[in-house]
């Protein structure tokens, strides 16, 4: 019995709160994620070991670069799906989309040609450079769609320095998806400061992984193996695995 034990803490994995990953690229060459169906498997492989059991992964919308259709997504995720099954990975598969705040998002939300995740949040972004002047037009559509305004990585957006933008941006109803990467500084200083500051205040609703290459899936299984994440579930309400 005490083998079983210390097995268990010898191959830490992840609290069933974070059971569904909701935020990953790991459909290959339909934007800057992963460059073959190989490294999805790699990748699903490893998330399996760390004890995922869904992954919804989230290709990027942009209008100007990466103008993935509905249609093209979701036949995608068929072919994902039938990788996964021949390689005997039991992680349940789903797919949804990270809209840049562009035109091209403000015509699918006016038609309603949305991939919502788990029926009821849009991922979106923005810019990293500087602040989006319609954001809280974006997010009231969102909201008036049926949706629940899902913001990605807030962390990572550089033109914040005045922190108080997030009060403000949650009180216009945005819940914040930060990635779990940021707590181990892995996109810089200043994104770890930010990504403290949300986990302090208890303003962090979901961890994604937003996994692009297989490098980031074995830098995650470090960080849990570190358990880095487990302090912020102290102040804050993770929905992941909630619905
Ligand atoms: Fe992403």
């Amino acid at each position: 019995m005490f083998g079983s034990i210390k097995k268990f803490f010898d191959n830490k994995r992840i609290t069933p709160l974070l059971y569904i990953d909701i935020h990953s690229h790991l459909i290959p060459n339909i934007d800057d994620g992963v460059k073959s169906f190989d490294e999805s498997i790699k990748i699903l492989k490893t998330l399996e070991s760390i004890g995922y059991k869904k992954v919804i992964t989230t290709p990027h919308v942009i209008g100007d670069c990466y103008n993935n259709s509905t249609k093209k997504l979701l036949d995608m995720l068929y072919l994902l799906r039938q990788k996964a099954k021949e390689n005997g990975i039991d992680i349940e598969l789903d797919i949804s989309a990270e809209y840049y705040c562009d035109e091209e998002f403000v015509d699918r939300l006016k038609s309603n040609d949305l991939l919502p995740i788990l029926g009821r949040y849009i991922l979106f972004e923005t810019s990293y450079v500087s602040l989006t002047p319609y954001l809280l037009d974006i997010v009231y559509q969102i909201k008036l769609n049926g949706y629940i305004p899902l913001l990605a990585h807030p962390e990572r957006y550089n033109y914040i320095s005045d922190f108080a933008i997030y009060s403000k941006w949650r009180e216009a109803g945005i819940k914040f998806q930060v990635n779990i990467l940021s707590f181990d500084g892995y996109y810089g200083i200043y994104s770890k400061k930010r990504v403290e500051f949300l986990a302090k205040s208890g303003f962090i609703d979901v961890i994604g992984s937003d996994i692009h290459s297989y490098s980031d899936a074995t830098r995650i299984q470090e960080l849990f193996k570190k358990g880095l994440y487990e302090y912020i579930f102290k102040d804050n309400t993770i929905i992941n695995s909630s619905n």
